[in-house]
């Protein structure tokens, strides 16, 4: 089999295997034991993570919220294997998520796209996996990358270049590269913070409708309450300096999501606690 019928199989295997995954027993498949993350900074040492506990089950979807600076993107890092904890450590999927990067099994979607803009759409979305695997040949991961944008809604601008996509396409065109390694881990770091407030709720419904067919894991860090609870099981909201995970609210959501969850009773209950929790940990931070 190619590797890009496999992932084309694996997408369409998703829906089966999210319901498999929702399981409460589900094993983790992220999980941070203690926490804790210190900087240096102009000779000064400071505290960012303090005792930070996650556990993220596999096939899951969790956003974390928390106020500018308190350090959600360290942890996402630390859950990447980009920083290595002070503290505490990670297991991806039971193994350090240094190994589980070198394995392909976590993507990673940031705020910019950071396209290489001399390649077009599907040589943008193949770039990562050619660089991660050698032994792929081009025809197959320009075959996996097209089957990715086909996923993200980019299907015939496979040839456009950066700069003739908007700013919504490029980073669809970020998620399909991510998407491309076939991990089963997607970690993204406020994605959509650059959009239009509309072009934000299409990508919202485009990353729903990905989790939902392929049963990833996925963990979001985002500034919107809305779209964190629209799309997560659970909300983990930071705050502190350093900061902790001060609660973790569970959104009662039916699945699967849609138009409809926004009238949901549940989707307004979670909203107004994450709002209160919110202000009390903009309260809470240091002048
Ligand atoms: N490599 C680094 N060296 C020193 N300090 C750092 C480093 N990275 C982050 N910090 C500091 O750690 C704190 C948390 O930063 P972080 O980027 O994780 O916050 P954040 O919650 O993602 O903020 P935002 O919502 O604005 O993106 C900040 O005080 C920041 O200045
Ligand atoms: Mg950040």
């Amino acid at each position: 089999m190619t590797a890009a019928l496999s992932v084309v199989q694996s997408v369409e295997a998703g829906a089966g295997a999210a319901a498999v995954n929702s399981a409460a027993d589900a094993p983790g498949h992220i999980e941070a034991h203690d926490i804790t993350v210190d900087f240096e900074s102009e000779g000064r040492r400071q505290r960012v993570l303090q005792a930070i506990n996650l556990s993220v089950p596999k096939g899951s979807f969790v956003s974390i919220i928390g106020p500018s600076g308190c350090g959600k993107s360290s942890l996402l890092k630390v859950l990447a294997g980009l920083i290595a904890p002070t503290e505490g450590r990670v297991l991806v999927d039971g193994i350090a998520p240094q190994q589980a990067a070198k394995r392909r099994r976590i993507g990673l979607v940031f705020q910019d796209p950071i396209l290489l803009p001399w390649k077009n759409a599907v040589e943008n979305a193949a770039f990562l996996l050619m660089t991660a695997d050698d032994t792929i040949g081009k025809t197959e991961a320009f075959a996996r990358a097209a089957a990715m944008l086909r996923l993200v809604g980019l299907e015939g601008a496979e040839r456009k270049n950066p700069s003739q996509l908007s700013g919504g396409m490029r980073q669809r065109v970020a998620i399909a590269r991510a998407l491309a390694l076939d991990p089963q881990v997607l970690l993204m770091d406020e994605p959509f913070g650059a959009l239009d407030a509309i072009t934000r709720e299409e990508m919202s419904h485009c990353l729903l409708d990905i989790w939902q067919r392929t049963g990833k894991t996925i963990v979001l860090v985002t500034h919107s309450i809305e779209e964190a609870v629209f799309l997560s099981r659970e909300v983990h909201v930071m705050g502190g300096a350093p900061a902790q995970i001060i609660e973790t609210v569970p959104v009662l959501l039916a699945q699967p999501r849609g138009a409809q969850s926004l009238t949901d009773p549940a989707f307004k209950s979670a909203q107004q606690r994450l709002r209160t929790l919110l202000i009390e940990s903009h309260q809470r931070r240091p002048a």
